[in-house]
């Protein structure tokens, strides 16, 4: 039986079921040691199915952009033209995040965009815990092969998953967090803003502050 059906009957009969922790199985010194690179990595995405997520997706999306990007931008999981496209970030979300980029100079190209699941949730539910403990591996994976200077992380879900604290997004904003080392800056995720124009505001201070991490860090 695979791992992915394995969970699935373990779900419906209401066992919890336990994983060791995505950082402590991928620790920075680990992963430095073996031989990881992007070709593995996006061969072992490709055909996934550690996750129930692998029986309703279309395909995975493993992320784009420039894979020695100075930003890293972490979304939740991909929604329905993302799962079509297997591309992050097209849908609706996706051009206002493309609008959120251009306001501060920055190309899609330039920076590498990601989720913190891989697989489109069913009806883009929210990925469960389980879900986004089992895909953290690749997310840590990506974060060590690009070394960015900054991440930013986009909604609750993706600070959740880089920094495990579940304070909502009003409390993490402002603030430098880390993810080895890196800076992590945590804003409202796109969807959100769509949703909330009066929130758009506090976005835009928060890229503000992000640029400014980075120029500091340039000194
Ligand atoms: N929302 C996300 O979090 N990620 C995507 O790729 C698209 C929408």
């Amino acid at each position: 039986m695979d791992n992915a059906t394995r969970l699935q009957y373990l779900e419906a009969m209401g066992i919890d079921v336990w994983l060791p922790k995505a950082d402590n199985l991928l620790a920075p010194n680990v992963i430095a040691e073996s031989a990881d690179n992007w070709e593995v990595l996006q061969a072992e995405v490709a055909p996934c199915t550690r996750c129930n997520l692998c029986n309703t997706r279309t395909q995975t999306v493993f992320g784009s952009g420039n894979k020695n990007a100075d930003w890293m931008i972490v979304g939740e999981a991909p929604g329905q033209s993302e799962d079509r496209q297997g591309l992050p970030f097209v849908g609706k979300a996706g051009q206002l995040l493309t609008e959120m980029l251009r306001a501060i100079d920055l190309d899609r190209e330039q920076v590498f965009i990601t989720n913190v699941v891989k697989c489109r949730p069913p009806d883009n539910r929210e990925p469960k815990p389980i879900e986004v403990e089992t895909c953290k591996t690749y997310l840590l994976r990506q974060h060590a092969l690009i070394k960015p200077k900054i991440i930013l992380a986009l909604g609750h879900v993706a600070a959740l998953a880089l920094l495990n604290t579940d304070e909502p997004i009003a409390e993490l904003r402002g603030k430098i967090h880390t993810l080895n080392d890196t800076p992590v800056v945590v804003t409202y995720h796109p969807a959100h803003l769509l949703r909330s124009l009066l929130d758009k505001h506090k976005a835009w201070a928060d890229l503000k502050f992000a640029m400014q991490i980075i120029r500091n860090h340039q000194r």
